[in-house]
């Protein structure tokens, strides 16, 4: 089959979060299998896009709107990702160096969108399916099936997978006019409540829904920021399918970013190396526990209850434990995670930023990782740190709930129910104690690192579900 994946993030070219992982790694392994995975993303000025690497696939002009803007499909041509990516280049609309964050967001994936669809539109061929990530890509579903200009694609199915429902891009109505002519009395595909809604819009339109975990797709039918009852409604089509990792990247025997190299015969010296260089660089003490939190330092992640949560643990585990953040994100937590520095210095350090190599650094430097989200889709963390023989603490819920189970159950990990500072700092405790029981303790990483979470079951789930729409 060829499927084309499009999204707004795609490792290693542009990468916020989870998404660029999965879009980066999910065709690979289709690839591996016998489909013809294709990536389209947007081209952002980062240092990730070396214009060497890429050819010329497409030079056209298009239009939201009144709106003209001219673009350039390039494809990577080295072939050394896995699949073929093509990044979308819109003059003064893509070329910026942050993937989100801009006033004219809307407008700026509107016009990739559109730039997409008109090129795919052309094609000779049609591909088997169009697979969408996230409300970036949400108005494709709706556009493909019913706007005059993209005929040729009226019957290619559309997939649409939810990697977080917290996020919509809704806009106003008044911008209804960006997108390419159809039948208005089909206007209500795109709505929900007063507002255009790209995710629920694609919800409504997109052959099959699908979550990056059963957990989080029985969850949000309860909780989803304003769309649960469309998700009840549309639940028929609707299945939850467990993100996986792609051990190529994430293997510490390989993994280029460790100071050193381990396995699961090596993983205690492994660990301990990678721990000294990282306390070194830190300034903590590599002869105690290390806890570690890697992500955005949003309400969603349970960030604003960190510098809480450590103060009380460093408060009081007094010299017995370490502390070390990687994330970046809303002001008033950055600002609070580094006043700890001059509190609890020598035991505690933040890193405010986003860096890839110190994140693979602390999954295979770190004791213990903490994930207290209030929301969680899937969550990737918990899996590298799994793969690294970090014991993840987390919370229950979503695809935390479906890939941690807890030492106290015959697993290997600590679970606790709630986003609450109380049930954290218990965590704490009960790993405090358990890193003290080096015999538990070692075993515990082993069956860690034993667990297979590669992307080849999912990747299958995946095509088995496009099989159904042929
Ligand atoms: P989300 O996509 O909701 O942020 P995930 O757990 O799915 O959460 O994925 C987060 C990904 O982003 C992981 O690969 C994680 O290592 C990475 N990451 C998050 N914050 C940072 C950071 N500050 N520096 C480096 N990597 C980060
Ligand atoms: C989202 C979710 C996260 C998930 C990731 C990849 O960013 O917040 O839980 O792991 O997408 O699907």
């Amino acid at each position: 089959m060829e499927i084309i994946h499009i999204s707004a993030e795609c490792y290693p070219v542009a990468k916020v979060g989870g998404l660029a992982d999965v879009v980066g790694a999910l065709p690979k392994y289709q690839n591996k299998i016998g489909h013809i995975a294709k990536v389209v993303v947007p081209a952002y000025e980062t240092k990730f896009i070396r214009e060497s690497e890429f050819e010329v696939a497409y030079d056209a002009w298009s239009n939201y709107g009144n709106h003209h803007f001219s673009y350039r499909i390039l494809r990577e041509k080295t072939n050394k990702l896995g699949f073929d990516l093509y990044i979308v280049h819109i003059q003064g609309l893509t070329d910026r160096p942050n993937v989100y964050g801009y006033a004219d967001d809307t407008e700026r994936f509107i016009a990739f969108q559109i730039a997409t669809l008109d090129w795919m539109a052309q094609w000779e061929h049609q591909p088997d399916v169009i697979h969408c990530h996230d409300h970036h890509t949400g108005l494709i579903p709706f556009m493909a099936s019913n706007c005059l200009k993209y005929q040729r694609l009226n019957n290619v199915p559309t997939i649409l997978t939810i990697h977080n429902a917290q996020y919509q891009g809704q806009f106003g109505w008044d911008k209804l006019y960006y997108l390419p002519a159809f039948d208005l009395w089909k206007g209500g595909l795109l709505g929900w409540e007063d507002a255009i809604n790209p995710l629920a819009s694609a919800i409504k339109c997109a052959w099959r829904v699908t979550t990056v975990s059963p957990s989080y797709l029985e969850e949000m039918m309860n909780n989803a920021r304003g769309l649960e009852s469309l998700l009840r409604q549309e639940q028929w089509k609707s299945v939850g399918i467990l993100n996986g990792i792609d051990t190529e990247v994430w293997n510490p025997e390989t993994d280029p970013m460790l100071s050193k190299s381990y396995n699961l015969k090596t993983v205690e010296a492994g660990k301990l190396a990678n721990k000294k260089a990282l306390c070194d660089v830190f300034q903590l003490d590599a002869s105690k526990p290390l806890f570690t939190f890697i992500g955005r330092l949003v309400d969603e992640k349970g960030a604003d209850l960190l510098p809480d949560i450590f103060y009380n643990a460093l408060q009081q585990h007094g010299d017995n434990i370490n502390v070390l953040v990687l994330g970046s994100g809303d002001n008033w937590v950055e600002g609070r995670l580094n006043q700890l520095k001059d509190i609890f210095d020598g035991k505690y350090n933040v890193y405010i930023g986003y860096n890839e190599q110190v994140s693979h650094q602390m999954y295979a430097g770190a004791d213990y990782l903490l994930m207290p989200s209030r929301v969680e889709p899937c969550g990737l963390n918990q899996l590298y740190a799994l793969r690294y023989g970090t014991v993840p603490i987390v919370r229950r819920v979503g695809g935390l709930r479906d890939t941690v189970t807890d030492i106290g159950d015959g697993g290997f990990g600590l679970c606790h129910d709630q986003t609450s500072i109380w049930d954290v700092t218990h965590a704490i405790n009960r790993a405090v104690d358990i890193y003290n029981d080096k015999k538990t303790f070692k075993a515990v990483r082993k069956t860690m690192m034993k667990i297979d979470h590669s992307w080849d079951r999912a990747a299958l789930n995946y095509i088995e579900l496009y099989q159904i729409l042929k």
